[in-house]
């Protein structure tokens, strides 16, 4: 093992924790509507190798499957992305704003640290409705999806809009290449409503370890290590990411976390419709779809065209899905989203 590595395994408390087996249900909700929205300017691998000082092109589709992503306007932040999904999302569910009435964003760029992103989202769509920002990184749409699944199933929402949104360009190093042709920015929304019984969430689990949290991170802008001139010449503002390690645990982790869902719902792999992970490497897609026994085109993917635009991944994904009228009801979909914390939020949805 070179130094690099066993210095940086070396950092992570434990990580050894096994995944939970705790798993709940919830019925009663469906998504009745998707949209999403992605920056006009598209920067492909060639043109990332032109900034980052020893980018190979080839390395970047061989090792992760991105081919190209997408960059924000500079006049763009997060919650314009997110605005924009949304409005897709009212306008092809024939549905007005003001019917909303919860909102809950997904997002770890939010576009200031306080107000939240949801509240900036919310005045822009001028809704009637509480909005807040849930954070867990790649994870976040799972938690927002999951968050709002509550109020719904409880009859305390009738119509919920989640988002998952990021803007990963402002926040990891443009120059360096061993993260930034791997991050895009984009959003993606759904519309939850009350279901039948035989919809909804059959069964879902949400987790965290902590212990591994410095895998991801940002260190400087917090209120542990302020944002000072020193934290920002040495770039500890920026997104780093122990990648091997977190892609040796993602690729345990997802597949335990999906097996345990699918055994507590009494279903086989096989009766799955759709698998929708996350969409950080296809590489990681691939050596799940393995371990599981299955076959590649039984998973959605767009990580070629996008790159991974965290909480964002998901919905897009499934939007474009939707769009392309791949989804009937009934189909029961896998979905899964794992990153910083770390996180995992995994579910069979019945859609
Ligand atoms: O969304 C949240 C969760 N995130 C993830 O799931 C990401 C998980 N991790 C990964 O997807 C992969 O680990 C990476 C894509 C980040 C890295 O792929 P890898 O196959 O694990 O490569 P590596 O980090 O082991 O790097 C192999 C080599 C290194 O060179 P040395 O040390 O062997 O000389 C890197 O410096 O490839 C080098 N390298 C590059 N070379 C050309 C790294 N980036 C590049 C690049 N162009 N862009």
């Amino acid at each position: 093992m070179d130094e690099t590595v066993s210095q940086s395994a070396a950092n992570i408390p434990r990580l050894g924790r096994n995944v939970t087996r705790r798993v709940n249900s919830l019925m009663g909700v469906q998504i009745i509507g998707t949209g999403s929205y992605v920056p006009e300017l598209v920067r492909t691998n060639q043109q990332m190798a032109e900034q980052c000082p020893g980018c190979d092109p080839d390395w970047i589709e061989q090792r992760t499957g991105i081919r190209e992503r997408r960059i924000a306007a500079e006049e763009e932040s997060t919650s314009d992305l997110a605005v924009r999904a949304a409005q897709y999302a009212l306008a092809k569910a024939g549905l007005y704003a003001s019917d909303v009435d919860l909102l809950v964003v997904g997002t770890f760029t939010p576009d200031y640290q306080c107000p939240s992103t949801a509240c900036l989202v919310q005045d822009r769509l001028g809704l009637d409705a509480p909005a807040f920002d849930v954070q867990a990184a790649c994870s976040g749409f799972m938690y927002a999806l999951t968050t709002a699944a509550q109020y719904v199933a409880t009859g305390n929402s009738r119509l919920a809009l989640v988002i998952g949104a990021d803007c990963n360009s402002r926040i990891v190093d443009q120059t360096d290449r061993s993260i930034a042709p791997l991050f895009g920015d984009g959003a993606g929304a759904v519309l939850l409503a009350p279901g039948t019984m035989q919809q909804g969430l059959k069964a879902y689990q949400l987790a965290s370890d902590g212990s591994g949290g410095m895998m991801l991170d940002r260190k400087a802008g917090g209120t542990r290590f302020p944002l000072t001139p020193e934290a920002i010449r040495s770039g500890e503002h920026y997104l780093q990411m122990d990648g091997r390690n977190v892609f040796k645990w993602a690729v345990r982790t997802v597949t335990e976390s999906i097996e345990v869902v699918l055994e507590s719902a009494g279903l086989s792999r096989h009766d799955v419709s759709l698998y929708v992970l996350h969409q950080a490497n296809q590489r990681i897609i691939d050596a799940v779809a393995e371990k599981l026994g299955l076959a590649p085109d039984r998973f959605l993917n767009n990580v070629h065209k996008y790159g991974n635009t965290s909480a964002a991944s998901i919905p897009l994904v499934l939007d474009e899905a939707c769009s392309a009228g791949v989804i009937d009801r009934g189909d029961t979909l896998l979905m899964c989203g794992f990153g910083a914390g770390l996180t995992w939020g995994t579910s069979l949805l019945v859609w």
